[in-house]
Parts: structure tokens; sequence; C-alpha cells
């Protein structure tokens, strides 16, 4: 299937270097016709300017989380209506900060997911553990507990969902699951999205965590792993681009 390299940039950029980023990412583009599907998740406040830069280009853009509501007195709050009115294809849920910062649990995480495709938005649906977890030998467990509550609640939509394996401990810390343990745990819940839909061809298994320019292609090759999600080197167009590029082979 063809991958997917998305970008989280988090909580990070400004009008003028979100500019600067895109503008250096779609003219390394040029004259090259990617393989792989490209997105970036900006910061929801950037999104109409994504959505000014973005369209008609090769990369779609998406949100890094969304309401667990449909609208109305949620002071703060971001419906995925709104996200669609920007063109959003992809919203981002459930990523371990939020769980971890926000205390979001695997029922909001599930709701969101439910919003998000109720408005025609692809929800990145990321789970993975701690290291605590992983220590304990509960990796497998904790990860098939969160795709399942997502599985529960989207029902007959499971396959228009992205999944994102992110192992907590791998996440900005420059330690990347080797090919292996991330294949492991791909498969893991490759199996778990196979016995959920009818159609489980059609959903892509990212993987997350100090992906970059130099160990993406060892990832990307294994057989489970449909692409990644990218959060520090999407900020730097060079590294985006390479990780693209490796996504091809
Ligand atoms: P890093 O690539 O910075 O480790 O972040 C991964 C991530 O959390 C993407 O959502």
């Amino acid at each position: 299937m063809t991958k997917l390299i998305a970008g989280n940039w988090k909580m990070n950029g400004s009008l003028a270097a979100n500019q600067a980023l895109v503008q250096a990412m779609l003219e390394g583009l040029q004259g090259i016709e990617p393989k792989a599907e490209m997105a970036l998740c900006a910061p929801s406040l950037y999104l109409a300017q994504m959505q000014s830069l973005l369209t008609g280009s090769a990369i779609a853009w998406g949100a890094q989380d969304v309401s667990a509501q449909e609208q109305g007195a949620f002071t703060g709050e971001i419906s995925a209506a709104m996200l669609k009115d920007f063109a959003c294809r992809y919203a981002i849920v459930g990523h371990s900060e939020r769980r971890q910062y926000h205390a979001e649990s695997d029922a909001a995480v599930a709701s969101k997911a439910q919003r998000a495709l109720a408005a025609g938005v692809t929800p990145i649906v990321c789970v993975g553990e701690t290291l605590a977890e992983r220590d304990a030998n509960q990796t497998e467990a904790v990860v098939k507990r969160q795709l399942a509550a997502v599985i529960h609640a989207v029902a007959h939509c499971t396959s228009e969902i992205v999944v994102a394996y992110e192992p907590v401990w791998a996440i900005g810390t420059g330690k990347t699951a080797t090919p292996e343990m991330a294949q492991a745990v791909h498969a893991v819940l490759r199996k778990q999205i196979s016995a959920a839909t009818q159609h489980p061809e059609r959903v892509k298994i990212l993987y997350g965590g100090s992906m970059n320019a130099a160990n993406a292609a060892s990832l990307l090759a294994q057989p489970d792993i449909d692409g990644g999600l990218i959060g520090g080197a999407s900020l730097k167009a060079a590294d985006f681009l390479q990780i693209v590029a490796a996504a091809q082979l």
C-alpha cells in the first residue's frame, strides 16, 4: 500500500517559520513524483495558513487533536467540523502527550476518532506503551486495549482510520524502536485490525518515535510499517523529504 509520511509539528512554528518550512518542502519536491503520501499536522491556529500554502500541492494537512464533542459550550475546543472547514484531511487523536498531559482516556480518544470520521476527517489514532509498561511485558496488552476502544467506537468505519504506533519511550528521546521491535507490535495491531474489518488492507499503520532521515529506510522496509509519524524531523525540510524518499523504496 502507499506509505504515508505525516509530520507532527507539535507546539512549534510561527507564521514566518511555517511559510519558510513549507516553501522549502515544496521546492524540494519540485520535479519529483513522490510515491508516498504526505501530510503535515500543524497547531490548529495555523490551519488556515496551511490551507493557503498547501492547496493544490501533494502535501495534505491536518490537526493535532480534535474535540470529543460535536459543538456548543466547550470553551477552547475545536470541532471536527471546524477542521473540515479548513480542508484538513487528518486529525491526530490520542497522542501520548495528550494522554499524559491532558489525561485523555481511551474512551475520550475513541470519541475523538468517531467525531473526526463523522466530519470526514481521517483520525490518526496513536497507541503506544511507556517504558515501565514495556519493562513489565505489557506492550501488547496496552496497545491492544488502546486500539480496541477506538475499534469499538467506530465499528464499521475501522477501515477508514490510520493507526500510529508510538512507543512513549521513543518519542523525542532519540531512542528509536529497532525495526524488529516496531514490526512485532505492528504485526499485533495488523492482526487486531484484520479481525475488526473486512478491509484491513486500507488501514495504514505508521511508526512514530525518533524516526529520522538515517533510520527511516530500515523501519519503512518492515512488512507492517506503512509510514511514519514524524515529530522533530518534520521541522526540517531536508530531513522530512529524505524520509519521504525512503518511503519510496
Ligand atoms: P519525535 O519524532 O520527535 O520523536 O516525535 C514523534 C511523535 O511524537 C510524532 O507524533
